[in-house]
This record gives structure tokens, sequence and C-alpha cells, in this order.
């Protein structure tokens, strides 16, 4: 079986041509002793610059968010999956809770995405995940299973199988505080338990990760968890040193040989 892992960093809306230039190199030269595969998620603007930086190197370059739409056309401000593999992307965030909550993504919205991301090539790396309220009240598989399953509905086998699965608790975005193992571990089985009910080849071949304020400090034990993957890493991504630790660290748990 091929290696579900995965450490991919998600900029979110910071950047800029200069703190490419200077991030590029630095994870270029760590990731040459690096196993785990890694990819970074960049505002589209600056996804080419990336990819050119990039460009002899093992790391992936992703957008964020892809349009919903597959065909060009008069959709102002979008951008297609095929753009973003023109301008050299692999991956994209599709469904992050920032655009689920600040810009009203639904559910079928993140499909179409999901599915628009799929069609043109791309990795969508989905991510789901509860608030803290909705934990608090024992809601979490209810709005897991609730995400989850919008996707497993509405995404063919062939399509799932090209997605990776992020599971980013709300609660634990730009927090610094973090699921504990346990508790990324045991969603993590969930998801998987609900992936498998439907396609058991699919559930163990399907790479999840968890987001929510990964440093290296705590990344070790958070990828010790069976059925954790990897990592979205939002904060942390932004310097090439953290990164890289942070993908040492899947290397260190043995997930990457
Ligand atoms: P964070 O963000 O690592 O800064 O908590 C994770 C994410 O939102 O993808």
């Amino acid at each position: 079986m091929h290696s579900r892992a995965i450490v991919a960093g998600n900029w979110k809306m910071n950047g800029s041509r200069a703190a490419i230039d200077e991030f590029a190199p630095a994870l270029a030269d760590a990731a040459a002793g690096i196993r785990c595969p890694l990819a970074v998620c960049v505002p589209f603007v600056y996804v080419s610059r990336l990819a050119e930086r990039f460009a002899d190197t093992t790391v992936a370059v992703g957008g964020q968010d892809v349009a919903a739409e597959v065909e060009a056309g008069a959709f102002t401000g979008e951008v297609s999956g095929e753009m973003l593999i023109d301008a050299g992307a692999t991956h994209t965030v599709v469904g992050h809770s920032e655009r689920r909550e600040k810009y009203g993504e639904t559910d079928a919205i993140v499909v179409a995405k999901t599915r628009a991301a799929v069609t043109a090539g791309l990795v969508p790396i989905v991510c789901v995940g509860e608030t803290l309220e909705q934990r608090e009240n024992d809601q979490v598989e209810a709005v897991l299973g609730r995400q989850l399953g919008a996707l497993l509905d509405g995404c063919s086998a062939e399509e799932l199988d090209r997605i990776v699965l992020a599971y980013e608790p709300i609660w634990a975005i730009g927090t610094g505080r973090t699921a504990t193992p346990e508790q990324a571990q045991e969603i993590h089985a969930y998801l998987r338990s609900q992936i498998a009910d439907r396609d058991a080849t699919l559930a163990r071949s399907l790479s999840i990760v968890y987001g929510g304020s990964v440093k290296p400090d705590n990344a070790e034990a958070i990828f010790a968890g069976d059925d954790v993957d990897g990592a979205l890493v939002g904060g942390a991504s932004l310097k090439a040193d953290s990164f890289a630790d942070i993908a040492r660290a899947m290397d260190a748990v043995g997930k990457t040989s």
C-alpha cells in the first residue's frame, strides 16, 4: 500500500513575493532530507511564483479554494482548477472552516468545489470540523457525519480516491489550543470507520490529516495516532524551519518509510 502521509501548509491570506523568495529555497533545502510528501498552499496570486521556485524539488504547490465551475466563463473573481494547474499547482484547500463560516460555503458548495478540483486534476484537501459549541454539546459525530456524508454522497468513488481529508476542529485553529493526540486519533478513527461503511478499500487508502495549531513540539504526539496521516498546518507553515520540523516528525514516527 502506498503511503498516506502528507504534510500540507495553508498560508491563508499571508505572504508576499519577498516571503515566497525567502521561504522557498529554505524549504527546498530542508525537503531534500525529508521523506514525507510536502505541499504548500498559498494565495492564488503566488501560486505560479512558488511553483517556479519549487520546480526542481519534491515540494508540491497548492492554491486555497477553487471555483465550483469547471468551464471558463462569466464568473468574476473565481479561479478555476484548470487555471491552478496551469499556474503549477497540484493541490488546493477546499471547504476550510474559514470559508464555510465567513463566506457561507455550504456542504453542497464544498462538494461542488471538490468535484471541480478533481475534474481539473488537482488533489483537493477537503476540510471538516466542529465548533467548540458543537463539541461541548456532544454534536461532534453528528456534525462531522453530515459534512463527510455530503462528500460521500456527492462524489464518485473515483473522485473520493483523489482527495485528502483534513480534520480541523474549529476551536483548535489559530488558537494555540490543539486537540489532544487522543482526541485527534478518536475522530480520525471515526471518520475512517464512516468511510469504511461505504467503501472499505477507500477507507484504507484515504489520507486523513489533522489541522489546528500543529507545531513542531506537538506534531510527533499527534502523528503517533494510527489514523493520523499528516497535518494541514496554518501558522507554523509560514516559516520553512517550523514547517520542515513538523514534516520531520512524520518521518520520526515511521509513517513515511
Ligand atoms: P493553524 O491553522 O495551524 O494556524 O491553527 C490550521 C488551518 O486552519 O489550516
